[in-house]
């Protein structure tokens, strides 16, 4: 009994506590919201968050970008749930590797961090037919996204799986774990008028339908201005400052903020400017916003056949401020943590404030969030840094910086930012003058870890050209039947319900015969009225051409010129689906494949209607079907060494190649290759297709910040292909013998294909003595009580990547230096002494600082005039690196 009696004890003395996964205590977290912020334990919070879609990388990298984005300010991680790979087929689940959804809440969890969880199960997110599963279409009857039951049925039984699963885990809130917010459905707002009076009614059923799965957090929607009382409506977009949630009582909140766009095939590569980036969540918060999510903050690759579309690239890097590879990227990574570490200091002012609204122009303003109770009795400096007055001073003119006065001081702010100022007084934040350091990249042939020793006895390494080192061994795909599933009708079937998306491939075959009449003079053209999105016309086994519909329509005409036989001859058409359809009303109808009519023209006897005579539909490629892409499926075919390696259609390739020396991150290099699929030891990197360039023109030399952003503003790389590079986790590689595997459709150049790292190549900073003064130097000033002294000048901070030095500096210039990371140039004013004193202050190191003040450099090189800074420093591992010589 005395056992019993504390046991119990110990019991009540830990109802609050509850146990997690693994024997860690968590705390119950109770969460709920006013008109102002989500309130978790009683206190009202301003909240930062980053998406990372899960599968959108491995399992190794989850740690390491979790605790990137809390390095960067983030509160927490937020997520889709992506239902076609949970549920691959009807009641059967997967929630293995790249889809263990608990493992990685779990890893967020570990870090600290919030969990916001979309569970949709719409995603759109760019993903295969937006997450939902193929399998769908079978059931009679359904409709999606709509009053429709038999959706209906399986949709709650898809988010009841997901709730269980969490609940199992222990993951919500309340349980203690970290999950504060959930999602149901997905901007279907966007779309509830085509649907008209059935599609309110879904949307209320799903509201309800989540609110009765008692899961202890609030539920959200985002863009549904309609949403119920019990459910707080959000906002999407690159702005939401002016945005409002439907109801009072109900805090403002911003689901997904575009940190650039999606890359698609064809089009140029999408860059969102920090300093707009950063002006827009500036905005948000200056506008009463608290909680604000980075869509993405990590955007990665869309391994397999996961991109949606049509059209969207393998690489979903969305110019995130962590990248494709995982490695920051800077300098937005830097300058929005600056800010993010700003937004903390405010916070108890945000919440708690009372918010006023000052006009200082035409197009500047300032919004003042002050708690009077605070500022008489303690002045502007509580302890703890909670500042009783905060004000954030905008000038919304996309052309012209404006001079201000606040509080009986004058601010100049540069065009098209904030400015905060969290004790009122002191700026210590501008979102257009960016502190944190830049960086520049580079993509680097790398050596094979293979090393031999020269006859000399040093070690020589390979550049690891996979057609040079090792051989290249090729395999033809069959145009004609090859032996796989056929359904013949007469008439031309919709690709999806005869593939299900089990591959991209559809072969459409039928034949012609024609006769030396009809050939008289003949200028013979297939013309494909109805097709999407890729077709590659065959004629007696040759590839005549290839057509896709971006650009034209869902779906367009295919037009192309053939040469023809008198006889008979085979037509095959090879109908290829580039990610199925993510988005837009009724989707799940649109379908793919050749819809025709399929006509022959240009005959010297008239128009050929081959729509409704005999067609064989044979799914996908032999290639695939025999797994030629394992090691195991290749056996069963005899490739040809040292062949082919002229460019050809439907070619298998394999080869071999070892993993780059050191952590650097591995990505295989395309550029020369056409359209297809590749595979690293049997897993798929996802669909290539470099042969598709974006247009020359669209591409400017310069980006400008200034003014609203759209995706079409500051793209790069016109006339180059859309994605030249493919992502190779390390943790998919073995030190030697790697299996690669490429299945191209239209024909490539092999030879070209390299294995490269991808590292940094310099950091670079730039500070003008117009900018503030770094956060952590002003916090430590205000620390020091010395505030009666102002704090004006800014520091210059670089650091290498960990476990590199400073080895060299490439550029410094104090005085007016002009250009940007990589091509720093000096202006008319310049103190001699610059590379000196940095190179003192910065070589061997990690990491190093410098005042901006004449002082530090010994000379003032134009007294009078306003100055800056730049520098540039290579950074490299330490020389012990290298090894020649014996080992
Ligand atoms: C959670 O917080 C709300 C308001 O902040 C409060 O009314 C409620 O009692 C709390 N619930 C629990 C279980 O502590
Ligand atoms: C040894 O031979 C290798 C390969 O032939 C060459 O690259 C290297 O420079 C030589 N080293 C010395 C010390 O001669
Ligand atoms: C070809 O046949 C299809 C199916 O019968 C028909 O819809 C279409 O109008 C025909 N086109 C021409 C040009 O004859």
């Amino acid at each position: 009994m005395a056992a019993a009696g504390s046991l119990s004890f110990l019991l009540f003395a830990l109802t609050i506590f509850v146990f997690g996964d693994g024997g860690i205590w968590a705390s119950a977290t109770n969460v709920t919201y006013d008109q102002r912020a989500l309130i978790i334990d009683g206190k009202r919070r301003i909240l930062v968050s980053g998406a990372i879609h899960y599968p959108r990388a491995v399992p190794e990298m989850w740690e390491d970008l979790i605790l990137k984005a809390k390095d960067g300010g983030l509160d927490a991680i937020e997520t889709y749930v992506f239902w076609d790979r949970h549920e691959p087929s009807p009641g059967t689940y997967n929630f293995e590797g790249r889809y263990d959804l608990p493992k990685f809440l779990k890893l967020v969890q570990k870090a600290g961090l919030y969990v916001i969880l979309r569970i949709g199960p719409y995603a759109c997110a760019e993903w295969n037919f937006g997450g939902f599963p193929v399998w769908l279409l079978d059931i009679p009857g359904i409709h999606f996204r709509t009053n429709n039951e038999p959706f209906k049925r399986r949709m709650q039984s898809f988010v009841k799986k997901v709730v269980n699963l969490m609940k199992e885990h222990k993951l919500f809130a309340p349980q203690g774990g970290p999950i504060i917010l959930a999602q149901i459905e997905n901007e279907y707002g966007n779309i509830e008028w085509s649907f008209g009076a059935p599609g309110k009614q879904y949307m209320l059923w799903a509201a309800n339908m989540a609110r009765g799965l008692d899961i202890g957090v609030p539920w959200i929607m985002c863009q549904q201005s309609d949403a119920p009382e019990y459910i707080i409506n959000t906002c999407n977009g690159y702005y939401c400052d002016g945005w409002m949630p439907n109801a009072a009582n109900k805090p403002k909140m911003w689901t997904e903020d575009w940190s650039g766009w999606f890359g698609s095939w064809g089009e140029p590569v999408p860059h969102r400017p920090v300093e707009d980036l950063a002006f827009a969540v500036a905005r948000f918060f200056e506008r009463r916003g608290s909680l604000q999510n980075y869509y993405m903050y990590f955007g990665g690759t869309n391994f397999g056949r996961t991109s949606g579309g049509p059209y969207i690239t393998t690489s979903y890097d969305y110019d995130s401020p962590i990248d494709e590879y995982g490695q920051l990227r800077q300098p937005k990574w830097g300058h929005l943590a600056n800010l993010h570490k700003v937004l903390k200091i405010c916070e108890e002012a945000l919440v708690g404030g009372d918010l006023r609204y000052i006009s200082l122009g035409r197009m500047q303003e300032a919004h003042v969030y002050s708690n009077a109770e605070r500022e008489s009795s303690l002045a502007t400096v509580l302890e703890n840094n909670l500042f009783a007055c905060v004000a954030f001073l905008a000038n919304i003119d996309a052309t012209s910086s404006a001079s201000v006065t606040f509080n009986g001081n004058v601010y100049i702010l540069p065009p098209w930012s904030v400015s905060i100022l969290p004790d009122c007084k002191q700026v210590v934040y501008n979102t257009a003058q960016v502190i944190s350091q830049s960086a520049t990249l580079r993509m680097e042939a790398s050596r094979l870890q293979r090393r031999d020793l020269a006859s000399n006895g040093s070690l020589v390494s390979y550049p690891a050209k996979i057609s040079g080192a090792l051989v290249w061994e090729a395999y033809k795909e069959p145009v004609r039947v090859w032996g796989g599933k056929i359904l013949k009708t007469k008439h031309l079937l919709e690709q999806i319900s005869v593939t299900k998306d089990t591959t991209d491939y559809l072969w459409y075959r039928s034949s012609l015969q024609v006769s030396p009449e009809d050939l008289l003079d003949a200028t013979p053209v297939i013309e494909i009225e109805s097709m999407r999105d890729v077709v590659h016309i065959f004629v007696n086994g040759e590839l005549a051409g290839s057509t896709n519909t971006k650009n034209v329509g869902l779906y367009a005409k295919a037009t192309q010129p053939v040469n023809l036989n008198a006889g008979d001859n085979e037509i095959d058409i090879l109908s290829v689906t580039v990610g199925l359809q993510n988005y837009g009303a009724f989707f799940e109808t649109w379908g793919a494949g050749i819809r025709g009519p399929v006509l022959v023209r240009g005959l010297a006897t008239g128009v050929r209607n081959l729509t409704n005579q005999l067609w064989k539909h044979e799914i996908g490629v032999k290639g695939e079907a025999l797994k030629l892409y394992t090691r195991e499926g290749a056996e069963t075919v005899t490739w040809v060494p040292n062949s082919l390696t002229t460019s050809q259609p439907l070619v298998w390739y394999k080869g071999q190649f070892d993993a780059p020396e050191g952590d650097e991150p591995v990505a295989l290099d395309l550029g020369g290759m056409g359209k297809g699929l590749v595979w690293v030891n049997g897993k798929s990197l996802g669909r290539y297709w470099p042969a598709f360039r974006a247009p020359q023109n669209g591409c400017s030399q310069k980006c400008d910040y200034r003014g609203p952003y759209g995706p079409s503003k500051c793209v790069t790389g016109c006339g180059q292909p859309s994605q030249q590079w493919y992502h190779i986790p390390r943790a998919w590689l073995e030190p030697t013998g790697n299996f690669l595997v490429l299945f191209e459709e239209i024909g490539g150049d092999i030879s070209n294909i390299q294995i490269v790292t991808r590292s940094t190549n310099s950091v670079c900073s730039y500070i003008s003595d117009a900018y503030p003064p770094p956060v952590s130097m002003w916090l430590e000033h205000i620390n020091s009580k010395e505030t009666h002294k102002k704090l004006t000048t800014p520091m210059l901070e670089l650091q290498c990547p960990t476990g590199n030095l400073i080895t060299d500096i490439k550029f410094a210039s104090y005085g007016n230096p002009q250009g940007a990371c990589g091509s720093f140039k000096k202006g008319s004013c310049h103190a001699e002494s610059t590379l000196l004193v940095v190179k003192q202050a910065c070589m061997g190191q990690e990491s190093c600082s410098l005042t901006l003040s004449w002082k530090t450099f010994g000379v003032n090189p134009c007294p009078g005039l306003s100055k800056s800074l730049a520098v540039e420093a290579i950074c490299r591992p330490p020389a012990s690196d290298i090894f020649i010589g014996d080992m």
